[in-house]
């Protein structure tokens, strides 16, 4: 929007043979369209699907902010996910091709897929897993951890997917948090030529929260594990049992059952669970999939995430399978042995879509073309970016090193808490780099300043969305006045959600998004809140306050900076400081390790006694401190 190299400016046209390919040729009418009546909108959508029973309404907005989808409806995402394929030709169609980080490949048909889920499903009701229960999983990305969440789907019980990068205390308090009584986990799994230890953090975990009765165990690595009587066991024991035979219904749940929680980070110290359904969000992921990737079965569809955050579960998982494509799924680094990986799995397994982040493209970038230009990579139709905006160079290394010019990039923003793509292009629309352009369609958005008036255009806002939309997710657990308290109390008189982003609309209506208006840290895509590393700061013997704040960096969007105060006497030196970025390591996992610890006397704070983070952070930057008259003596 405001840069000052032409080139960058550009806007790029859809070329004729992707508008000739595409589903959708004219977005402005069907948005029109959607838009006018949603609801008549989201049931057309809807009835793509399989349904066990119809819904009785499209939408109940009886409750708001709690609205509820498809109400009367029953459905299980795995009856679509999984057995209505089964029925025709895409059972013996490839479901996973998955490339472990050594280089060993296993490949899952939707006939194959479906058997080891129908397998473990009996063995997670041999285990006593009921309908409606939570069971954590916490693995590396090996095809076993689709499994699971397949399998916990299709008895009805409730996942929540702990990311395997994480590390203790995080386990231990999502396990806690959503009193899970299994937990199924791994060994470890492989990262930069490494065998990471997820079993021994697991063990840890549990130790701290006492709820786990049942850990069941992936053998990925081989490496020894601790295993206690009655409660841990091997998967591929349980898998070998009669047991884990091969009848096995879909559960009938119904739309507004919950399918998943997800712990996202927030601005206080304890991670969010976000509650999402079999319904509603079968509905919104296999849609934004369809319309935006343009998906065809012939697709071989690569998301790059793991499958433990929100892209993953939507779009490596869910949406890919309720299509029936081909999901590409790699264990390890991007520059795992070498910075061409990637671009050699897009090769040998002719991947038509990749979907990733800027943090991913910039690391990769700076290794330079050479990598990629070694590598066929004329079968990708269309790239995919998510997670932080993406500087418009690295957008243009991507669409000309990448996509040789010819395939359209699909920013997608999105979030946790609205389980599938918001903001959005679909391939026909012209692009311009660094803006996520228009809403999806059903969506109306709008940037707003903090009284709810629209700012003009070109100014910066708060992005709000001013509809309910059938991904939304329904409540925090266990939590619902947060849930109205974060998302819908700023604009509760208009009703609008408040995304917690500021954004630019330009004049012709694309959007451009600026980051975090709350103490959420976004490094390398992943989130994180400032409260979260605090806490582990404070737990670690010497320290007694911590401020946490987003510095920027052209790599990783930010990283993170800490100012501590020690206990009485104790002086701060370069090694405690590397020894607390270690302890939050520890804690919560390698994506929160800090760039800098730095020490100080006392932190700025209100009268009230807030860290003042927004004074800490002006400073390091030599920025204008801004109003200070809240600050305390
Ligand atoms: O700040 C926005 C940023 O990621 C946040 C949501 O993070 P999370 O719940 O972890 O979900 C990430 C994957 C969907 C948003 O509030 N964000 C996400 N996508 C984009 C983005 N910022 C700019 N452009 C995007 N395409």
């Amino acid at each position: 929007m405001s840069n000052t190299d032409p080139e960058l400016n550009k806007i790029y046209y859809p070329s004729k043979e992707v508008i000739k390919k595409a589903t959708v040729k004219d977005y402005d009418s069907l948005y029109k369209k959607s838009i006018e009546n949603r609801e008549e909108f989201w049931a057309t959508e809807a009835k793509r699907l399989d349904w066990f029973k119809k819904w009785d309404k499209v939408l109940d907005d009886s409750d708001k902010p709690f609205y509820k989808w498809f109400t009367g409806g029953q459905i299980n995402i795995i009856y679509n996910a999984l057995d209505r394929h089964q029925k025709n030709a895409t059972r013996n169609k490839l479901a996973i091709i998955w490339e472990g980080e050594p280089g060993d490949v296993r490949t899952f048909s939707y006939h194959g897929l479906n058997r080891e889920v129908v397998k473990f499903s009996n063995v997670l009701r041999a285990m006593g897993a009921k309908k409606g229960e939570v069971i954590t999983i916490y693995m590396p990305q090996v095809p076993e951890l689709v499994i699971a969440m397949l399998a916990c789907a299709k008895i009805g019980a409730v996942h929540s997917v702990v990311y395997g990068g994480y590390s203790v205390e995080a386990l231990a308090e999502r396990i806690e948090d959503a009193k899970s009584r299994i937990l199924i986990t791994a060994d470890g799994g492989f990262r930069r030529g490494k065998a990471t230890k997820l079993k021994t953090i697991a063990d840890e975990a549990m130790k701290r929260s006492a709820t786990i009765e049942v850990c069941i165990t992936v053998k990925r690595t081989g490496e020894e594990c601790y295993m206690e009587n009655d409660r841990d066991f091997w998967y591929h024991d349980l898998m070998g049992m009669p047991l884990a035979n091969t009848n096995c219904c879909t559960e009938k749940t119904n739309a507004e059952d919950p399918l998943f929680i997800l712990y996202t980070s927030g601005t206080t110290g304890k991670p969010k669970g976000l509650v999402h359904t079999h319904g509603g969000y079968s509905v919104y992921t296999a849609t934004t999939h369809r319309y935006v990737f343009d998906i065809k079965a012939e697709d071989r569809w690569w998301c790059a995430a793991d499958p433990g955050w929100i892209t993953g579960h939507s779009y490596i998982v869910y949406a890919p399978l309720i299509n029936g494509a081909t999901i590409m799924m790699y264990e390890g680094a991007p520059n795992h042995p070498y910075p061409n990986r990637w671009w050699s799995i897009i090769e040998k397994y002719g991947i038509n879509i990749l979907y990733t982040s800027p943090t991913a493209i910039r690391g990769l970038m700076r290794f330079g073309s050479s990598w990629a230009d070694r590598h066929d990579l004329s079968s990708l139709r269309l790239l995919g970016s998510v997670g932080e905006p993406i500087n418009p160079e690295a957008w243009k290394w991507y669409y000309e090193v990448i996509g040789k010019s010819r395939c359209p990039i699909m920013d997608t923003w999105w979030q946790t808490e609205t389980g599938g793509f918001m903001i959005t292009p679909i391939p026909t629309m012209p692009l311009k780099p660094g803006s996520a352009t228009k809403p999806f369609f059903g969506n109306e958005m709008a940037i707003v300043d903090d009284h709810g008036v629209e700012v003009k255009a070109g100014e910066e806002g708060n992005l709000v969305i001013k509809n309910p939309w059938p991904g939304m997710a329904r409540t925090i657990l266990g939590d619902p006045d947060r849930y109205v308290e974060k998302y819908w109390e700023k604009y509760a008189k208009q009703g609008w959600y408040l995304a917690g982003d500021s954004a630019r609309k330009d004049e012709d209506g694309y959007y451009w998004i600026i980051g975090r208006i709350d103490d959420v840290i976004k490094v390398s895509g992943y989130r994180l809140g400032s409260a979260e590393i605090e806490s582990a700061l404070v737990s670690h013997p010497m320290v007694t306050e911590a401020a946490a704040v987003a510095l920027p960096d052209d790599l990783r969007g930010n990283i993170i900076h800490c100012t501590v105060t020690l206990r009485n006497g104790a002086t701060g030196s370069p090694a405690l400081a590397e020894e607390l970025k270690t302890h939050v390591e520890k804690e919560i996992g390698p994506i929160a390790r800090p760039a800098f610890v730095e020490f100080t006397e006392a932190l700025p704070k209100t009268r009230s006694g807030k860290i003042m983070r927004r004074v800490i952070k002006a400073r390091i930057l030599g920025q204008d401190i801004g109003d200070i008259s809240g600050l305390e003596e």
